[in-house]
């Protein structure tokens, strides 16, 4: 067994993961571990921007909205440490060169999304701010490095995990800590569609399962409502609320705007509404597009030059030809429970920030860009919080021989995408549920230890989302 050693581990390579690393002390040797590359993550592809209260006075309402939003599931402390921490974000990160986008005259340009009641998003490249971001934090860390390594077991002891073992090119390893982050993200993966990064699979989720300890909200599913589904890709292509914060607007067949039937912000209501609505009027036979025929081309091109570019090469001659969306599993609200100091409950040194976590922020449906938010702050909290506390521990744990890969994962992995759409969706019902879980239970002693996180993951959300039976922000109940 080599014994490899670092102050702390990092589990994850997106912006919670890197802005943690860069807040750490410099004097700590850092190893940040991914499984695929390194922009294999949800930041990378976030569209909208950052949410930031735009100055004192706008606290109480960012705390307002992000609290309707979430259909006052959230934990109400927390949201107010996230929204107070969000006044300083524009200069933590502008402090070290990066650059929001700003009008001709040096001001930030603010957007705004659904359900927020004002412009208080900040956005960097148009559309591209998570890529931006991400490429940014990532040239000023300087962390140590691995890529295409999976983590398949947290070495823990009573309230200490000593590290993490890994295989790389099919060798496995332990790795060593004095703390560990797990920063890896949500749980895309197990649904057909959705606007997730390949690699986002709800991986760590599923071990911490095995390790007792607790996730929470896990029924709490985000679908985002504006998706173009149709390409052949896992990764379906997000169209960013901000589009319809912009003036672009839902249209059906008839160039109807029937979301004003189902709530009066119609466009700007919140997403969980919106994909409801949208779902709805599909299954009732409705064709549903995006209708930018507002805009100059000049505007689409300038403001949103990702979604732009993408479209054109789908072929379609916009801002003047509709686009057909649906809704896709877009965020995970619930996770791995932390304090307000990112640590996992019970643990000493074991943390989880960004979607794998659940800090209470976010309630039972997400406010837009709140998530970009979440990552600077709480990244920034736990990265304190290690910084105070760190001490050297050292124990040797024997490699777990479970089989990581079997032969047949893939085909499981695909029949549980297809499962948890159909049955664990934007509308539940007992009856479906009780399949999905059935099926989930039936299919863990037939796949590897890797595969097998993601059904632990999936049988966790299903069994939170049979136990509310009631309806609750993103998790509806129709039975
Ligand atoms: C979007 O741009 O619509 C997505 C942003 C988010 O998930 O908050």
């Amino acid at each position: 067994m080599s014994m490899k050693k670092y102050d702390v581990i990092i589990i994850g390579s997106g912006l919670s993961a890197i802005w943690t690393a860069i807040n750490l002390d410099k004097k700590l040797k850092v190893l940040v571990l991914t499984k695929s590359k390194v922009w294999g993550c949800n930041s990378f592809y976030a569209q909208g921007g950052v949410t930031v209260a735009k100055n004192e006075q706008d606290v109480q309402s960012h705390i307002k909205d992000t609290m309707i939003a979430g259909s006052y599931h959230n934990d109400k402390k927390m949201v107010e440490l996230l929204s107070k921490k969000s006044l300083t974000v524009i200069d933590d990160i502008e402090s070290l060169g990066f650059r929001f986008d700003r009008d001709e005259n040096g001001n930030i340009l603010f957007t705004r999304e659904g359900a927020h009641s004002k412009n208080r998003i900040v956005h960097a490249g148009g559309d591209a701010t998570g890529r931006e971001i991400h490429k940014f934090v990532f040239s000023k860390d300087k962390s140590f490095f691995i890529d295409e390594s999976v983590v398949f077991d947290l070495l823990i002891e009573d309230d200490k995990c000593f590290g993490v073992s890994v295989s790389q090119n099919n060798k496995k390893m332990n790795i060593y800590a004095n703390s560990v982050v797990i920063a890896s993200g949500g749980v895309g993966g197990l649904y057909k569609f959705d606007t997730n990064a390949n690699t986002i699979s709800g991986d760590m989720q599923g071990l911490c399962t095995l390790k007792d300890i607790r996730l929470k909200d896990m029924e709490m599913t985000q679908f985002h409502p504006t998706v173009y589904v149709q390409m052949k890709t896992a990764q379906k292509l997000l169209l960013s609320e901000s589009l319809r914060g912009e003036g672009a607007k839902v249209v059906d067949q008839n160039f109807k705007r029937f979301l004003f039937d189902y709530n009066e912000r119609g466009d700007l209501a919140s997403r969980d509404i919106v994909s409801r609505a949208i779902y709805d009027y599909k299954q009732k036979g409705n064709k549903v597009f995006l209708d930018f025929s507002d805009w100059n081309e000049e505007f689409f091109a300038k403001r949103f030059p990702t979604i732009y570019y993408k479209l054109k090469d789908l072929g379609y001659k916009i801002p003047g030809e509709l686009v057909p969306i649906g809704p896709a599993f877009h965020y995970m609200m619930g996770g791995i429970e932390v304090d307000s100091s990112s640590k996992i409950k019970n643990f000493k040194n074991l943390y989880a920030v960004g979607e794998a976590s659940c800090t209470g922020v976010q309630g039972a449906n997400r406010l837009a860009s709140n998530s970009l938010l979440e990552c600077f702050v709480f990244g920034k909290i736990c990265a304190e919080d290690i910084n105070k506390n760190i001490t050297n521990i050292n124990k040797k744990f024997i490699i777990n021989d479970e089989i990581l890969e079997k032969e047949n994962d893939k085909l499981y992995k695909n029949q549980l995408r297809e499962i948890m759409w159909q049955n664990v969706g934007i509308i539940r019902n007992e009856r479906n549920l009780l399949k999905a879980l059935d099926f989930v239970e039936k299919t863990i002693p037939k796949v590897g230890r890797i595969t097998k996180f993601r059904f632990l993951t999936a049988k966790e959300i299903i069994t939170a989302a049979l136990n509310r039976k009631e309806s609750l922000g993103a998790h509806y109940r129709k039975d």
